[in-house]
């Protein structure tokens, strides 16, 4: 089972899972939200190993009800409400997807497992958030103690207290990762690189928060899934592992650079779309800096990431104008009035 495979990460981990893995079923449970869309995953819908579920984690019934009918023997958990900007507008969403939700799969597994833990996996996708905002130095490890500052944080700080007490007190073989910031295809464009993307094709401006300092760690979407599968492989019961891109970039040179990008790729002036960035009003609580140090992940399972930081940001770029389809799809009907609320006078 995996949870929340029609969104951005989702998808990429279940074309890998179903590719390499022929003979094991993946089902998808997805609530299909406002950035959970089937249309990440045509290419491997037909695949005989291939399941999809709409549902939501938040219903307990339903949970239960699924895990009668599959059995699953593994769970790789990423459904979740993602977006700190939203998380600040309303939080009760995402106390209730991350953390109630969390809890429903936690029993079910819990129930249908049944103290028979052997070939069992439930695999907790978190972020590097949990652990707050650095400074200037240093980086996350994985005893960095949680200091969550946002609703979104907070909630998923809270659901992996969870996972990790349902491991020391009902032994359920648990893992979790502590991802940094992700990108590439398939991204909703609320986050910053799509829509920044997406603003750039139609000459709108570019809403850079406080002054465009803030540094988050970029890891190329692939790189994310290639370590979800290693890890829930290879890892060991109860750990935790953080990944990351080792690529600290401020917001301010992710927009630049995706500026010159899109100038030369769209035919258009030296420096035209840099006179699009706006600096608005910043994000309540913005955490300062990420920065995730994966040595636990390297040393003992051997993961590294494969695409280098140019690479991945050219190869994002292409595909954002090659499915820009895709993009005019999500951006329409409700997502123009998540902009407008969004960013209307700020
Ligand atoms: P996303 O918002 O793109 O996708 C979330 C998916 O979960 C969507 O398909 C949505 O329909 C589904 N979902 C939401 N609520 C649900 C519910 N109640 N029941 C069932 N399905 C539901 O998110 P993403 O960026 O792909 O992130 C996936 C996971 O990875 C999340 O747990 C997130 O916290 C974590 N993470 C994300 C990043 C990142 O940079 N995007 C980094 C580290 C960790
Ligand atoms: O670190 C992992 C986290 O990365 C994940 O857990 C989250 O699910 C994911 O959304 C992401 O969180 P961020 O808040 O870092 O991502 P976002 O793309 O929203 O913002 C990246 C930075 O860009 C952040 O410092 C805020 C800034 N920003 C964002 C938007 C949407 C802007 O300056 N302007 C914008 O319009």
């Amino acid at each position: 089972m995996v949870t929340g495979g029609a969104g951005f990460i989702g998808s990429h981990l279940v074309r890998l899972l179903v590719k390499k893995y022929p003979g094991t079923l993946i089902v998808n449970f997805d609530k299909l939200t406002y950035a959970g869309n089937l249309a990440n995953l045509t290419d491997i819908e037909a695949s005989p190993n291939y399941r999809f579920i709409k549902g939501d984690i938040v219903d307990e019934e339903f949970v239960m009800s699924t895990f009668e009918t599959h059995r699953f023997d593994g769970v790789i958990h990423l459904a979740a409400e993602s977006h700190v900007d939203r998380s600040i507008v309303s939080p009760k969403e995402f106390i209730m997807t991350n953390i109630v939700g969390t809890v429903n799969l936690l029993n079910a597994a819990r129930h249908y497992w049944n103290g028979h833990y052997e070939g069992k996996r439930f695999y907790h996708v978190s972020t590097d958030e949990v652990y707050g905002s650095l400074g200037d130095e240093g980086k996350f490890l994985e005893t960095t103690p949680y200091d969550p500052r946002s609703p979104y944080s907070a909630s998923k700080a809270s659901s992996d207290h969870l996972v990790r007490a349902y491991y020391h007190t009902y032994g359920l073989p648990v893992v979790i990762s502590n991802c940094s910031n992700n990108y590439g295809p398939n991204q909703f464009p609320e986050k910053l690189i799509p829509l920044i993307i997406n603003n750039i094709r139609h000459r709108k401006s570019l809403p850079v928060y406080g002054k465009g300092l803030n540094v988050r760690d970029w890891l190329y979407v692939e790189d994310h899934a290639r370590a979800i599968d290693l890890i829930y492989q290879k890892g060991k019961d109860g750990q935790t592992y953080n990944i990351g891109g080792n690529n600290e970039r401020q917001n301010i040179d992710i927009v630049r650079t995706l500026c010159r990008i899109m100038d030369r790729k769209l035919g258009r002036g030296e420096g035209e779309s840099e006179k699009l960035i706006t600096y608005v009003t910043d994000r309540a609580g913005h955490d300062f800096r990420y920065a995730i140090d994966s040595s636990r992940l390297q040393n003992e399972l051997n993961w590294r990431p494969e695409v280098k930081f140019d690479e991945g940001f050219e190869k994002t770029v292409d595909w954002y104008l090659d499915n820009q389809k895709w993009l005019d799809e999500v951006t329409s009907g409700d997502y123009l009035k998540y902009y407008e609320k969004m960013y209307q006078g700020r």
